[in-house]
């Protein structure tokens, strides 16, 4: 068999990028993008995606209608395939056994019921959503306990390893592609041809085949060895803080160890998006489940760090504000989980603010991509709030960030565009209540030239010794009883 025709159920982040690029590098296959939600289907057919991804645009305007196509007809789109991509959610489960930690496969199972009851022919199904370990095994179940006379399948699992906001250079350039596929005849044939498909673009020697439950194993590993190394970064932040060191020194020291690497070395106010703590609790979860408490422990320290440092630059704004912000208005900068998306999932500012709420500040929330309505609902949702009308009244959103800073006590950055590092803060200072304070939650900013201007200026694992004035809590440095 060669593939002609491949369907992705999921048109969401991961199913979108990943089948363009395909489309565009594959000409000779027909891609069908499908999904449940008219309204996403919609978006991807409009001028107006429904996700910002730099680079994007480009390639599905260039692909859309003649190789590449979205639309609702799941049936029709698994009928035709020879190669189906299961690229739905897999959230952290909200309920029942798990709750909290696990994750819920119910819509990977829905994929699987629809595939077993259309399917015609011979079908090789690929798991692409990050999912436990063993989780094809399920799907096989599934597939194979409603085989019809003349149907087969041959279940993979390739995982994705794209990053929002580089998602194109990192389809079109990966690390590595890793295909995992059952070790026999059958199996070597259904990862020969996803092989095939890659290296219409990708050089054999970054495809990588294992078994399948190596591959599902391995996304997990890789989302927590990433979130492990900024909980390091942040942890080290806070020894920095209280001791006077600047973690930004310490990260270029420590990461020139070639055995240590400089990236993911970016201390910050934590880590936000879709996966690292859906997949680290996942993880949690596989391991408590396997009566491995001690693994257990180690990565759920990773999430537990995360979230101490949220909270910890949320208590120090706070508390830099001589410890009340009720009624102050902080210009908040940034909402998406990180820059160049507009993707608010577990975003860091999420949190940072609904701590600020809690104590009563009026927020003005500017972020150059997410949208309006989204911030409303992020932060007026039941899991941040009890009382959404009093939130609703303490949030302003701007699409100006001149007009956001206008008579406010603080700024507060909360995601690291690139857009904020060339504002006149100069100007912004000007219409700002004095003190003005300004607090770097990504360690972008130039802090010195802002103390110069007359920002009181707080970052992440640095303190300025130069600020005029105290910290509530007292400007020295606790004496050491270590040191001689
Ligand atoms: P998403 O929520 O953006 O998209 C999932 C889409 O699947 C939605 O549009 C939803 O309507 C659709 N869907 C759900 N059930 C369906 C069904 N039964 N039939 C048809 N459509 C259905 O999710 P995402 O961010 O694209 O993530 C998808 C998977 O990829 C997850 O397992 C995630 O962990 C993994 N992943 C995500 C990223 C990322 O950066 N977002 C990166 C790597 C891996
Ligand atoms: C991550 C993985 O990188 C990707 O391989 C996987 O497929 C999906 O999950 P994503 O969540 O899109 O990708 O973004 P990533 O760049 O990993 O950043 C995650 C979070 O960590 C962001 O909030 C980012 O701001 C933060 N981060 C990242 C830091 O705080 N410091 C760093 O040094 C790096």
């Amino acid at each position: 068999m060669v593939v002609k025709n491949i369907c992705c159920i999921g048109a969401g982040y991961v199913g979108g990028p990943t089948c363009s690029v395909i489309a565009w590098k594959c000409p000779d296959i027909r891609v069908h993008v499908v999904d449940k939600s008219e309204l996403r289907i919609k978006q991807w057919n409009s001028e107006k995606l429904p996700i910002y991804e730099p680079g994007l645009e480009d390639v599905v305007k260039e692909c859309r209608g003649r190789n590449l196509f979205f639309s609702n007809d799941i049936e029709m789109a698994i009928k035709e395939a020879d190669l189906i991509f299961i690229s739905v959610n897999t959230p952290t489960k909200t309920y029942g056994i798990g709750k909290g930690r696990a994750a819920d496969l119910k819509h990977i199972e829905m994929c699987a019921r629809k595939i077993a009851e259309v399917a015609e022919g011979n079908k090789i199904v690929v798991e692409k959503s990050t999912v436990p370990v063993r989780a094809a095994e399920s799907i096989t179940h599934i597939l194979s306990a409603n085989t019809r006379p003349g149907v087969s399948f041959q279940v993979l699992s390739n995982p994705e390893f794209l990053a929002e906001g580089t998602a194109v250079e990192n389809l079109l350039h990966p690390d590595r592609v890793l295909i995992g596929g059952e070790e026999s005849v059958e199996g070597d044939e259904a990862v020969a041809q996803l092989t095939w498909i890659y290296n219409h673009w990708v050089p054999t020697e970054k495809i990588i085949t294992t078994s399948t439950w190596s591959s599902e194993l391995s996304k997990l590993a890789s989302n927590a060895f990433l979130a492990q190394r900024v909980s390091s970064i942040n942890a080290i932040s806070a020894l920095c803080e209280a001791t006077g060191a600047d973690v930004s020194q310490v990260a270029v020291a420590v990461g020139k160890d070639s055995r240590i690497g400089s990236k993911f070395l970016q201390a910050s106010v934590g880590f936000g998006g879709s996966c690292f703590q859906k997949d680290l609790l996942n993880l949690v979860y596989i391991a408590e489940c396997l009566n491995l408490p001690e693994v257990a422990m180690y990565w759920q320290q990773v999430t537990d760090m995360n979230e101490y440092q949220r909270t910890r630059f949320a208590k120090r704004i706070v508390e830099c504000l001589f410890n009340t912000v009720t009624d102050k208005t902080l210009a908040v900068f940034g909402f998406a989980f990180k820059k160049n998306t507009g993707d608010t999932r577990e975003s860091p500012a999420i949190y940072v603010c609904s701590h600020l709420l809690e104590e009563s500040a009026r927020l003005n929330i500017y972020d150059p991509k997410v949208e309006c309505k989204q911030i409303e609902h992020d932060l007026t949702s039941a899991a941040v709030t009890s009382d959404p009308e009093r939130v609703q009244q303490l949030i302003n959103i701007y699409s100006d960030p001149y007009e956001a800073v206008k008579d406010a006590h603080a700024i507060v950055v909360l995601t690291e565009w690139d857009e904020f590092i060339s504002y006149d803060y100069r100007k912004m200072l000007s219409v700002m209540k004095k003190p003005a304070f300004i607090f770097d939650g990504r360690k972008i900013l130039d802090h010195e030239a802002l103390i110069k201007i007359g920002f009181h200026t707080e970052t992440i694992g640095k303190r300025f010794s130069r600020n005029t004035l105290l910290r509530a809590s007292g400007d020295h440095f606790p004496s050491f009883s270590w040191t001689l």
